[in-house]
């Protein structure tokens, strides 16, 4: 008879812990501190922030190494403040050149930090605001009935999304969530054991669920 490879055990498929491992002991982050990036013009990136994003410049650090790693890169470091009181910040370091391009439009697309607006109004007066400042801005795009976004880049090339819910529950569909992973990792490992081409695979599987939504 022939051996069955087992079924993967992946512990983020399901809400249990796999056995033997630690539960959290109640340690969720609170909130959105900051998220950082490089900005090649600091200065452009402070008009942006605070005249178009109307967001305060909250807080500013400049030194000759990263104290976390130890680093010797001189940089600038600058911080703004949205209505909750998380940040947004940069770095501006000198003589760093530009990033390498990107291998695939997908990173482009897909790295991107969404900020919450009121209402689906207040996404619309985003958008006004952005287009008569000369930026290009992609939408309103309704995501399936749970959030309406747009979407623009900054001047350092951050791809932003302003967006808002209109499924008040849209991040606590938990149950589906576990499920649609769990469906996600099994295709793959599934397509892998079957020695399947494990793109084409995940592309069936999307075509499969999509009818959900038609
Ligand atoms: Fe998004």
């Amino acid at each position: 008879m022939q051996a069955t490879a087992p079924e993967p055990t992946l512990p983020t498929l399901h809400r249990a812990s796999p056995a033997g491992a630690k539960p959290n002991p109640g340690l969720t982050p609170i909130m959105l501190n900051h998220a950082a990036w490089v900005t090649h013009d600091v200065a452009a990136t402070a008009d942006f922030y605070t005249r178009i994003m109307g967001m305060e410049l909250a807080s500013t650090v400049l030194d000759d190494s990263i104290p976390s790693t130890g680093d010797d890169i001189p940089y600038f470091h600058i911080f703004f403040r949205m209505q909750d009181g998380s940040t947004l910040a940069f770095f501006e370091a000198p003589g760093v050149p530009a990033p390498a391009k990107s291998t695939h439009p997908a990173y482009d697309i897909f790295n991107h930090i969404a900020l919450q607006a009121k209402n689906r109004e207040e996404v619309m007066k985003w958008y006004e605001w952005l287009k008569s400042n000369g930026i290009d801005v992609i939408g309103p795009t309704d995501h399936k009935g749970l959030i309406l976004s747009i979407y623009f880049h900054d001047p350092a090339g951050v791809r932003l999304e302003i967006t808002t819910p209109l499924d008040t529950e849209w991040n606590r569909h938990t149950d589906k969530g576990y499920e649609d992973l769990k469906l996600w990792v099994e295709c793959k490992e599934k397509a892998k054991r079957e020695g399947r081409d494990v793109p084409k695979a995940l592309i069936e599987l999307i075509t499969g669920l999509r009818k959900r939504y038609d």
